[in-house]
């Protein structure tokens, strides 16, 4: 009876665990097309002059030369993924790597309102 109860309770953690985790990525996902949504041409256009001013050594003018060999051309991902990524490298302590110290210097360069304009950029990459 001990062990069924155990049992139970693990099977039931278990499934309220799963359910965090879908709901997680479904709030990630709803928050990646909200971000998406403040697309305008004018953002748009803002972000690219940013890009171009300072991603496109690394990064390649189509958003496809991978700066590391373990990073994916940043042409595919989501703008909220991007946003989100650039967030990261602008506010997180806790980053030493060398090779992201140089994501960490440019988003340290750029307002908010720029990032968010350069991510809905690379956003557009995408469609080329
Ligand atoms: C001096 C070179 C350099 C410049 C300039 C640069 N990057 Fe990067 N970028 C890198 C490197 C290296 C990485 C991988 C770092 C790591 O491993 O965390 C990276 C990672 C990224 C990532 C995360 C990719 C992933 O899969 O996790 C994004 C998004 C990104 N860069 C966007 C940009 C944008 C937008 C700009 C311009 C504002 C920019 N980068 C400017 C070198 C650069």
């Amino acid at each position: 009876m001990k062990r069924l109860f155990s049992l139970m309770t693990a099977l039931i953690i278990g499934l309220i665990t799963i359910n965090v985790v879908y709901a997680d990525d479904y709030y990630e996902y709803q928050m990646y097309q909200d971000f998406a949504r403040n697309a305008s041409p004018e953002r748009i256009q803002q972000g690219k002059v940013i890009y171009e001013q300072n991603c496109v050594r690394c990064h390649g003018v189509d958003g496809m030369r991978t700066p590391r060999r373990d990073v994916m051309p940043i042409a595919f991902m989501h703008p909220g993924k991007v946003f989100e990524e650039l967030m990261d490298y602008r506010t997180e302590d806790d980053l030493f790597d060398w090779e992201e110290q140089a994501m960490i210097d440019v988003t340290r360069k750029l307002s908010f309102e720029n990032l968010e304009a350069v991510a809905l950029y690379v956003g557009t990459l995408r469609a080329r």
